[in-house]
């Protein structure tokens, strides 16, 4: 094989650098600011209520259809109980916490919704509009059967 003059292979080298570099500009959410710049507030998402958004995926916490805005959920008082726990759901006529939610972690059944589900907007948040901040390539699960 002819051996390429290292000269020549440093500058295809160089020549090829500044699209590599142009390839992996970075775009920042924030917009092009300076570090110790503020920009402007996003408006807030809307809420899409009425019917919850699908699952994604089997294992999906599902959507919030509805607002949470001034539901307290704190060390003692959890706002979201008073309609999804049992007997409560029948009142209200809101969907029952599923029973994985009246489970401890090592598996015994409980009689009030497990300390590890207290806190249910670690997992369940409200559906909105919002548009995607980056690109992606998301597909849901059914669609990759
Ligand atoms: C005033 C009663 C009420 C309160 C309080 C409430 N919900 Fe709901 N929730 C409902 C009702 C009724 C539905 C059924 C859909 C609808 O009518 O909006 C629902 C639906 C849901 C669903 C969809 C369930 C499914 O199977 O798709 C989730 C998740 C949910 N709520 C979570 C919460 C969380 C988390 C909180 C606390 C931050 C909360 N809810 C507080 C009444 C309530
Ligand atoms: C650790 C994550 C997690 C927490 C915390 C959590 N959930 Fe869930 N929730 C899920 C998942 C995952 C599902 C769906 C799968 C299942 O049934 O377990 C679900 C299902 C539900 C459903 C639908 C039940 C059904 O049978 O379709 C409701 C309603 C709900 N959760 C309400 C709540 C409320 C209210 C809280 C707070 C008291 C809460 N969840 C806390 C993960 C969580």
């Amino acid at each position: 094989m002819k051996q390429i003059p290292p000269l020549l292979l440093a500058l295809a080298v160089a020549a090829a650098l500044p699209v590599v570099s142009k390839a992996q500009e970075l775009q920042p959410l924030r917009g092009e600011l300076a570090i110790d710049e503020h920009n402007e507030a996003p408006p807030p998402a809307r809420l899409r209520s009425g019917r919850v958004f699908p699952r994604a995926y089997r294992q999906q916490p599902p959507l919030i259809p509805h607002r949470i805005t001034g539901y307290q959920i704190d060390l003692r008082v959890n706002k979201c109980l008073s309609c999804h726990d049992w007997p409560n759901n029948v009142e209200e006529g809101a969907p029952k916490i599923s029973e994985t939610h009246y489970v401890d972690r090592n598996g015994v059944a409980l009689d009030h919704v497990a300390r590890t589900r207290w806190f249910c907007t670690q997992c369940h948040v409200p559906q909105t509009n919002a548009p995607s901040l980056v690109e992606n390539e998301f597909k849901n699960a059914k669609d990759l059967r």
